[in-house]
């Protein structure tokens, strides 16, 4: 540790600052998953990585798009006679093919209700890459956006590390399910102000991580009236635009746009409105890194262009695509299993839980659930939630994030990943949370609804002490001690 700190003195402000917020309970989480991660053979009794929102029910259909179209790829025998042109192409632009292709499959995505001009697409590395691109843009260092909490903890380091700009919550409670109001939106706007913060704009997630909800047209007109009147950007992280399981439908804004554009009575200035997209969620490819900045705004599309050549796609992952996203008929067929899918999953899920009598925010997109365990906290803290999560991930072995690192400002809620494991696994963390809310019978574990078991599950002992946890064993490596495995862990000391 001491090394390191050395060390880092050598380093800039931006390498050595705190603000990537990793020490946050968010990868907290995915620490303890990592020294003990399950596998229904190898560790059945390891921590079940239920923090990840990773769409991983789909990918089989994309698998056999490829079997059956091996030309897709320039590094196959079938598609090799375009791997010269393709391995040289390094325009900032793109291919053609490909941001045609995904204009389209943006459409898409929204119903086919909007389309989008492909002259407007610029990539980036993930959505990750695009939105840090997008803020470059916008603002400079110590200008202030506007976000409705709880919102995508990684928006901390993806929007604010390198690029300086403070976000500004703007607080949101479960009496009205987390919707944003007008009040709420002045009254961060007022608070922004009154710290001397120059507010540069708004940033929603729609459909929103963590809570699996999307806006309704109401609200992203107030949006969009706000921003206008006040003259700042709007941002609108569509990643989840296509993962909807159920009512209501998904409304983009860029079909409040275009329906504010020709109001007189309502005019609004299109300049000022930006979506961020990405094939991570809706495609179920996050390691493609295939990041949208989709503008309005001509010298915003100039300008992010240029910024692009630090988080370029690669051409081969561009032609891949292009091919792909142009089969109409796979697309349609995969959007609308794939959403088949999630439903499916969501509902077991929900109803698993709701045997334990646990609820969630009604929910209709995303990856995952907004949980509502309140009812379990000894006291209303924050305090108290993380002993429930330490709780959690110890001796329920389940890695769920709690709702502070989203900046809830309600303790007892946790997000809870659903898509990101098979269907046995599933069952698997809907009998520990069966067991944790206390309904195990003796030492031997009885499965919900009397079911057993898979044979490699019948070693899993889950005993809750009282003693809700041990300074030895907390997982935070702000408060661990120099003695826990963590502290030896590289991947830690790469970290703190
Ligand atoms: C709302 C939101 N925005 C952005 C991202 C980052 O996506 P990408 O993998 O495309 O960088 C995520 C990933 O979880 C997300 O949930």
């Amino acid at each position: 540790m001491v090394i390191l700190r050395e060390k880092q003195t050598l380093l800039s402000k931006i390498a050595t600052s705190d603000q990537h917020g990793e020490n946050s309970p968010y990868f907290d989480g995915w620490k303890a998953y990592d020294q003990d991660p399950f596998h229904p053979t190898q560790n059945p009794n390891g921590v079940i990585q239920m923090g990840l929102a990773e769409n991983q029910l789909s990918l089989d259909l994309i698998e056999k798009w490829i079997a059956k179209n091996p030309k897709s790829s320039i590094c196959t025998i079938d598609g090799v006679d375009r791997f010269k042109d393709i391995a040289n192409f390094q325009d900032y632009h793109g291919l053609y093919k490909f941001r045609e292709a995904i204009a389209n499959f943006m459409g898409k995505a929204r119903g086919n209700r909007v389309t989008f001009d492909p002259e407007r697409i610029v990539m980036g590395g993930g959505a990750t890459g695009a939105s840090e691109s997008l803020i470059f843009c916008l603002a400079d260092p110590g200008d202030g956006f506007l976000v409705p909490t709880p919102y995508y903890p990684a928006f901390d380091r993806d929007l604010r590390w390198r690029t300086g700009v403070q976000l500004v919550p703007i607080t949101c409670k479960s009496s009205n399910g987390f919707k944003i109001t007008q009040e709420a939106l002045e009254s961060a706007y007022e608070d922004a102000i009154a710290s001397n913060i120059k507010v540069k704009g708004l940033i929603v997630a729609n459909p929103s991580n963590p809570l699996g909800t999307t806006m309704d047209r109401e609200t992203l007109k107030t949006l969009m009236s706000f921003i206008n009147d006040k003259n700042i950007h709007l941002v609108c992280d569509e990643i989840y635009a296509a993962t909807i399981f159920n009512t209501p439908d998904f409304v983009s804004i860029s079909e409040v746009l275009q329906e504010m554009e020709h109001d007189p009575m309502n005019p609004v200035n299109p300049e000022l409105v930006h979506i961020i997209y990405s094939l991570s969620k809706d495609m179920g490819l996050p390691g493609f890194r295939v990041g949208i900045l989709y503008s309005y705004n001509d010298a915003v599309v100039s300008s992010a262009r240029k910024m692009s050549s630090f988080g370029l796609i690669s051409s081969q992952t561009q032609y891949f695509l292009a091919s792909i996203l142009s089969d109409e008929e796979f697309v349609m067929n995969f959007l609308s299993e794939n959403s088949r899918r999630l439903a499916k999953r969501h509902k077991v899920f929900t109803q698993g839980l709701e045997e334990e009598n646990i609820t969630c925010l009604p929910s209709n997109a995303g990856l995952f659930v907004w949980m509502d365990l309140r009812r379990l906290l000894k006291e209303p803290t924050f305090d108290e939630e993380m002993v429930l999560w330490r709780l959690i991930i110890k001796d329920v072995k389940l890695n769920v994030s709690p709702g502070s690192s989203f900046h809830c400002v309600e303790p007892g809620w946790f997000r809870v990943c659903f898509a990101n494991m098979d269907d046995q696994t599933v069952e698997i963390a809907l009998d520990r949370i069966h067991a944790f809310v206390g309904k195990e019978k003796g030492n031997e574990v009885v499965t919900r609804n009397n079911k057993r078991h898979k044979p490699f599950e019948k070693n899993l002992r889950l005993s809750f002490s009282s003693r809700l946890y041990d300074e030895n064993t907390l997982m935070s490596p702000r408060i661990m001690s120099p003695h826990s495995p963590f502290a030896q862990s590289p991947l830690v000391q790469a970290r703190t």
